[in-house]
């Protein structure tokens, strides 16, 4: 391949050179272009741009490829666990025994949040919703950090341990508020899904009774969800970030961006359109027209994605574990159906076939988790637990690169050209 490319014309003659990747598309760097020609790129969506150079996760999406540190996620979800896979997207290795020990060790140690944070938890109102508390947690926690705010490594990597230890805390915190029920303190001798499983649906006066069905597959999938290159949330991270601000608070903008239905709030959106159409009476058939119809502005929620143009490849692994977990506990069987009616329904046809729409990874997650116990409130929270090692690592890299820039972009203006101040009693 040609290490530049050339545009010529308007009077210009601009040369690009190629930035190259290990796998996937290279790109055109194009830092010089407006000094060069006057013009700036227009990118909607920034679906042709890339923002950033990364060495944490690699996704083909005409193949259904995703990779952390260039392990199949195949693999990780089968082999590894939540936390060793953190380890891995954090600090770019798979980590020994001993540094794995060392590893959970460390995040064991700092699950319990500050007394006064617990009693800051029952002033969100019962009925409020998790993800603005987590954001809200996240920003709370960042002013008991006195010591992991700052730049150095040691701040940096204390920082990391904390985000990592107490996020679930302040998740299962979210929820027994939204409950009314007793914040139940870490238990460190239990390992990490097990203490956020007994933190969520355990009780101060009796031991809770754990499934290893359950906890393997909310291991798994945290692992699915651990990372996933510059998607809206983890591109707001970096934003924030690439200001200099800390590393709480760059997170705390990711759970925010995380929130939408077109991100993670498709695992909620999903359970309810299921939910609508089952208690409308409406067939898959109809629904599936009313979807192709754009006048209704209705979309199939948890299907299409901005990469992937064939199957999530996350969507296949949870599919697998959904029976499991619905075996063990009694989840919405019916929704169940009616998921897998509308993925036959949308595979088979032209609308969805020409436009390359799969079902992606929040399609058949909601159902795992409302399978466990959680409300639909709490599934994108679930998957905000999942994504954070992938944003503490993208943080991490925005960090460690001497010559990040604060991420700025151009616009092109199109509102009124110049014009006179009208005084008041002058207008109409
Ligand atoms: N239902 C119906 N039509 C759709 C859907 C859908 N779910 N997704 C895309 N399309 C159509 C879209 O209307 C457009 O049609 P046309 O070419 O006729 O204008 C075409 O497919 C291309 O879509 P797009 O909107 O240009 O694609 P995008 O890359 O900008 O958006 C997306 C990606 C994920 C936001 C979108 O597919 C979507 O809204 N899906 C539903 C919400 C969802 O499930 N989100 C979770 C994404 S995966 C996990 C995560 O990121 O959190």
């Amino acid at each position: 391949m040609s290490d530049s490319v050339r545009i010529t014309g308007l009077g210009h003659d601009f040369e690009m050179p190629v930035v190259g990747s290990v796998d996937g598309p290279a790109g055109f760097d194009i830092s010089r272009l407006l000094a060069t020609t006057g013009f700036t790129s227009y990118d909607d969506g920034l679906a042709n741009t890339a923002s950033t150079k990364s060495a944490i996760t690699y996704i083909d999406g005409d193949a259904g490829i995703l990779r952390y540190r260039g392990y199949p996620i195949e693999e990780l979800a089968e082999q590894s666990t939540f936390l060793e896979t953190a380890y891995l997207v954090i600090y770019g290795e798979l980590p020994t025994a001993t540094q794995l020990a060392e590893w959970e060790d460390r995040i064991r140690r700092k699950t319990m949040v500050d007394e006064r944070m617990r009693e800051f938890f029952r002033m969100f109102p019962r009925r409020s919703h998790p993800m603005p508390v987590l954001a809200s947690g996240l920003m709370m926690l960042s002013t008991f950090s006195f010591d992991s705010l700052g730049e150095s490594p040691r701040a940096i990597e204390k920082a990391t341990e904390r985000l990592i230890a107490k996020v679930p805390t302040l998740a299962a915190y979210g929820y027994k508020n939204s409950r009314g029920e007793a914040m139940l303190y870490p238990d460190n001798s239990l390992s990490y899904i097990e203490n956020f499983l007994r933190m969520s649906f355990g009780y101060p006066t009796e031991a809770y009774a754990f499934h290893d069905e359950i906890t393997r597959a909310l291991d798994v999938l945290l692992i699915l969800h651990a990372d996933h290159e510059q998607n809206c949330s983890t591109s707001t991270v970096r934003l924030i970030g690439s200001s200099g601000a800390n590393i709480y608070a760059s997170v705390a903008g990711g759970v925010n961006a995380l929130s939408g239905p077109l991100h993670g709030g498709a695992n909620q959106a999903v359970v309810e359109m299921l939910a609508a159409i089952k208690d409308s009476g409406i067939s898959v058939k109809e629904y599936v027209q009313q979807v192709k119809d754009k006048k209704t502005g209705i979309k199939l929620m948890g299907f299409g994605h901005r990469i992937y143009k064939n199957y999530d490849p996350r969507a296949a692994i949870i599919k697998q574990h959904a029976d499991a977990v619905m075996n063990l506990k009694a989840g919405r069987r019916d929704l169940l159906e009616i998921a897998q009616e509308l993925e036959q329904a949308a595979l088979g046809d032209d609308y969805f076939v020409e436009r390359k729409l799969y079902p992606n990874v929040d399609f058949y997650s909601g159902l795992i988790y409302e399978a466990m116990g959680f409300p639909k409130e709490m599934f994108t929270v679930l998957f905000a637990i999942g994504r954070l090692p992938g944003w503490i690592a993208q943080w991490r890299e925005l960090r460690s690169n001497p010559k990040a820039k604060i991420g700025r972009p151009r616009q092109i203006y199109v509102g009124p050209a110049k014009r006179e101040y009208v005084p008041i009693h002058e207008r109409d």
